[in-house]
């Protein structure tokens, strides 16, 4: 598999619209086999982050400081045509934009889930969704209120990520309770990158009527 893998473009069409989407919204934490498609990668990535025009995202951010990074932890079989690893959303590069870029390739899930004291919706995720922060981007700038708005753009890139996967059809719960060192380890990640939200990504487990 090539290092880099392109997403296709966003179509503006379709979806639920914003009213229902933030009616439907409930955490979801059980999920079935289906494969999420790259379609459903692609919005979902592109709302935590995306670009929308020239040097404007999906998000706001503090003085465009913009620190979050976001990375996608893919089960086996979780994505078509994506193996099992851990990919980084590149979203304003000059050259190979909207895309992923491979950080890892193997098993993931299993360790994330035990990162995430062992909690189901983490398990049965066909991927999880983590929206990281370079705190020192913001910092730098704002001191020590950076970091208060550090916290604020993971909620936006959250929120945006739960109505984007309610408007695919899709669940989510956004998960805070995990250990934050372990969750770095099982994401291959460098050490002092803050990870703010994992949001575990499927389909909903049908109720029976
Ligand atoms: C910051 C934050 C952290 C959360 N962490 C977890 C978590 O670790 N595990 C989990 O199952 N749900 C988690 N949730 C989801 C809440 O339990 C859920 O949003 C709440 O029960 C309200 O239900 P609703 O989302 O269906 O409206 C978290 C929600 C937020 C906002």
């Amino acid at each position: 598999m090539s290092a880099i893998i392109p997403l296709p473009e966003i179509g503006y069409a379709g979806g639920l619209d914003i009213k229902s989407a933030i009616h439907e919204r409930v955490s979801v934490r059980s999920f079935d086999n289906r494969p999420l498609s790259v379609v459903d990668v692609a919005n979902l990535m592109w709302s935590a982050q995306g670009y929308v025009r020239s040097g404007k995202r999906a998000v706001p951010s503090a003085g465009a400081t913009f620190p979050l990074e976001i990375f996608l932890a893919v089960a086996e079989n979780g994505v078509e045509g994506i193996e099992a690893g851990v990919y980084h959303y590149r979203h304003h590069y000059d050259k190979d934009s909207h895309s992923l870029k491979t950080r890892y390739n193997g098993p993931v899930i299993d360790e994330l889930a035990a990162a995430c004291h062992g909690q189901g919706c983490v398990e049965q995720a066909r991927a999880v969704i983590a929206v990281l922060s370079e705190d020192e981007r913001t910092t730098t700038r704002y001191k020590e209120r950076g970091v208060r708005y550090c916290h604020i753009e993971a909620g936006h890139a959250g929120q945006n990520v739960s109505l984007m996967a309610v408007s695919l059809g899709l669940g989510t719960v956004m998960v805070g309770a995990y250990r934050d060192d372990e969750v770095v380890k099982a994401l291959h990640l460098k050490e002092g990158i803050m990870p703010y939200y994992l949001i575990p990504v499927g389909h909903p487990v049908k109720k029976l009527d």
